[in-house]
């Protein structure tokens, strides 16, 4: 196990001193999907939406079996339906912020120029609720509650009627640019007490296994939030597992939907071009 994350380490400052020399977004995502190609040539490019059971066919069957006989996911799509299709105190629907349900998952995330900001699909759909209910998502004390909970059911209901669209997000320009590279920064930065990165595991450990864990590549990860796992026995949004890989490493967390992660979704998501949604997802 440890040779195999010192040899993860020397590959890092190579491959991320390559990234570092290129122009720009479009010759970035390049060059982290050619990576993934070179690194997994067997397996096919549409299939990283399966994440770690992409690399693994025993674990992929029974993933799949549990998909189609017994989606774990599926109560709480249920439960998103009627939380989109219930009338806001002001009889509005999410429908009139969001446009037709089938339409959502794709659009998000984007860069708002006029704002300035990211905008995440769990950011829509909580401004949408404090625009016409006076309040966001929040928890028993009035606090925001943005990585799991009504949010992530809601989410979950969009997610499965978006599925089958492809991640197209518009190449990052003019101030969106900084978002971008903050996202970047974020990914490639060394963190926490166990001072490791994001790449550090998801793109040169991609494929190895850490304690029980096979690594995910990070191209895919953001094709199927939120996600049931059966670790939590709950639906999470995407932010709570950017929280979750944080703690692993000891290093600080940052809020839900806050600039941090909204920044790394936006980069994380430009390097998925091309991945289908295939939302909600579950994972063990
Ligand atoms: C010490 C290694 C490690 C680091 C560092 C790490 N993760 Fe993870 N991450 C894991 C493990 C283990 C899992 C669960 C198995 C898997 O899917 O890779 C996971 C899962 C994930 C998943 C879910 C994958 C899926 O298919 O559902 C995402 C998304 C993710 N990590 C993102 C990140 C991001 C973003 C960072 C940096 C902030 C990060 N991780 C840092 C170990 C790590």
């Amino acid at each position: 196990m440890k040779q195999a994350f010192v040899t993860g380490a020397v590959a890092v400052t190579l491959v991320a001193a390559s990234f570092a020399v290129q122009a720009g977004p479009a010759e970035d995502l390049a060059a982290f999907q050619a990576h993934y190609k070179k690194q997994f040539p067997d397996i096919n490019q549409a299939d990283f939406k399966d994440g770690a059971y992409a690399l693994d066919p025993t674990l992929k069957a029974q993933w799949e079996e549990m998909e189609s006989s017994f989606p774990p996911y599926e109560p709480d799509i249920d439960a998103g339906k009627k939380i989109w299709e219930t009338p806001f105190k002001n009889g509005k629907t999410y429908a009139d912020c969001m446009g037709d349900v089938k339409s959502v998952r794709g659009k998000y995330p984007y860069y708002d120029a006029e704002k300035n900001t990211v905008v995440t699909m769990v950011g829509a759909l909580d401004a949408c609720k404090k625009t016409n209910d006076g309040e966001g998502f929040v928890n028993k004390e009035g606090k925001p509650f943005l990585n799991k909970g009504a949010v992530a059911q809601l989410s979950a209901y969009v997610a499965m009627e978006g599925r089958g669209g492809k991640i197209n997000l518009a190449t990052p320009e003019g101030k969106g640019l900084e978002w971008y590279e903050k996202g970047k920064n974020f990914f490639y930065a060394k963190r926490g007490q166990l001072n490791m990165s994001c790449a550090d595991c998801h793109v040169y450990n991609a494929g190895k296994m850490i304690r029980a864990d096979l690594l995910s590549p990070a191209m895919g990860h953001v094709t199927h939030w939120p996600t049931y796992r059966s670790a939590d026995g709950e639906i999470t949004t995407l932010h709570n597992r950017f929280m979750g890989c944080n703690t692993m490493v000891r290093a600080n967390n940052f809020k839900a939907e806050g600039d941090e992660y909204k920044a790394l979704e936006y980069f994380m998501t430009y390097m998925s071009n091309g991945q289908e949604w295939n939302g909600p997802g579950s994972r063990k």
